[in-house]
């Protein structure tokens, strides 16, 4: 799904997702939104690199992996937090995942948390973990999980989470 109207970016999730009480406790001009197709061009590849290595994205790219998740039945929320010059200083993911167990049930996963290093330590962090989960109490998840390294514990603990289980992994 795409844009042809520069006006009217597609977003990749409804922006009635976004929790108008995490939006008002933002910094003064900041703004909270869902990702856009036209953010290339806005930082967001940049606030990633800060988590992680992200690779040599091209535009052509990034529009293909945004056009893949839309269509991924509601299943990815990238929201992200601009600054007063429209320029995307913090991110974070939630995707829900649909099940058989439970009674159908949904499960949120919080993934790719990055706070730009000039503006970590003024909460942005913690509004985007509080938006997050606005998003899963809305879509029906029953639960939200994430992985962190023992360096960020004490963070997800200040947002409410709790040591629940051991991450395991095999690497392709
Ligand atoms: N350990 C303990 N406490 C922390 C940490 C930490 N690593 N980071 C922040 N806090 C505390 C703050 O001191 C603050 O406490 P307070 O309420 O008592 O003042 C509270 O947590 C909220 O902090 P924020 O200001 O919201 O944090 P910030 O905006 O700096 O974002 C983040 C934190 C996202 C970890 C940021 O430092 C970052 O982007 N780091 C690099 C990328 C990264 O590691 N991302 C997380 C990967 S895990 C994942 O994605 C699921």
């Amino acid at each position: 799904m795409t844009s042809s109207d520069p006006s009217n970016p597609a977003t990749l999730f409804p922006s009635t997702l976004i929790s108008p009480t995490v939006t008002a406790a933002l910094p003064s001009g900041y703004t909270l939104r869902p990702l856009q197709r036209n953010d290339f061009h806005a930082g967001f590849l940049d606030v990633l690199r800060v988590l992680t290595h992200v690779g040599d994205v091209t535009q052509a790219e990034f529009e293909a992996q945004f056009d893949q998740m839309k269509g991924a039945a509601g299943g990815y929320h990238i929201l992200v937090i601009l600054d007063g010059e429209e320029k995307i200083v913090g991110t974070g993911a939630l995707v829900v995942e649909r099940k058989f167990i439970h009674h159908l049930g949904l499960v949120g996963h919080i993934e790719d948390i990055a706070v730009a290093k000039d503006q970590q330590g003024k909460k942005l962090g913690l509004r985007i973990i509080q938006a997050l989960d606005f998003v899963a109490e809305k879509t029906g998840c029953y639960k939200t999980i994430l992985d962190c390294s023992e360096a960020n514990e004490g963070f997800y603990v200040k947002c409410g989470f709790k040591r629940a289980g051991l991450e395991m992994a095999h690497y392709y």
